[in-house]
């Protein structure tokens, strides 16, 4: 649908409302899962090298959901590559990306990129102790089960309970997107940080 029928049929302009969606800084992480090879097809439909059965694609749409039970939710395209992977697998990892990990969101985004999306974005990775992909340079872990998938417009909601979460002990800043454009935390950095203290 071209942005002038957007407006015409819903009243929000196609443009406008990425534009303002842009204005929301977020943080950006890689979802992985593995597919498996039990016949339903899932992982023969991936353009992955042979025995390669990791999958994963670059996600910023993630939201903490509830902390008793612990829940978060990740918005995926239907059209997505992983969609039908995490339909099947039921599980995935949230993997929360550092400010030096720009090159492996391009590749998981199918951007233009010098690393291979075919061989996982050459992202050293080992499986979590649910049956997930963590990356390596992830600042933060958080494995997945699906609770709910609720069909949203052209996107699926995943609603899901967290199994297990790891936070990087050193500290390292996150990979921000803003407008379009990745970006670096710097003032923050070097500032006091006020708000509400941790309970
Ligand atoms: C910073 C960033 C955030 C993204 N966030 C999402 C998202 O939340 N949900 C989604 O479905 N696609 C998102 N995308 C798009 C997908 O990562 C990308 O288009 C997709 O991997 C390409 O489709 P494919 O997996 O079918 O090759 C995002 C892309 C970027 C660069």
């Amino acid at each position: 649908m071209s942005a002038e029928q957007a407006r015409a049929e819903t009243g929000v302009d196609t443009r406008e409302f990425r534009d303002g969606l842009g204005r929301f800084a977020t943080g950006v992480t890689i979802v992985t899962a593995y597919c498996d090879d039990d016949g339903d097809g899932t992982c023969e439909q991936l353009p992955h090298e042979p025995g390669q059965h990791a999958w994963g694609t670059t996600v910023n749409a993630f939201s903490s959901v509830s902390l008793d039970p612990p829940l978060v939710l990740i918005c995926i395209g239907r059209e997505r590559s992983i969609h039908p992977v995490i339909a099947s697998a039921r599980r995935f990892a949230i993997n929360v990306l550092g400010e030096d990990s720009q090159a492996l969101s391009d590749c998981f985004a199918g951007a233009p990129s010098s690393l291979p999306r075919s061989a996982f974005c050459n992202a050293a990775h080992h499986p979590g102790e649910h049956g997930t992909p963590l990356l390596d340079d992830a600042i933060a872990h958080l494995e997945c089960e699906v609770e709910q998938a609720v069909d949203a417009g052209d996107h699926t909601v995943y609603v899901a309970r967290v199994l297990s979460v790891a936070a990087d002990a050193d500290d390292r800043l996150p990979l921000l997107y803003f407008r379009g454009r990745y970006l670096r935390i710097e003032r923050a950095a070097t500032s006091d940080l006020r708000g509400k203290p941790d309970m």
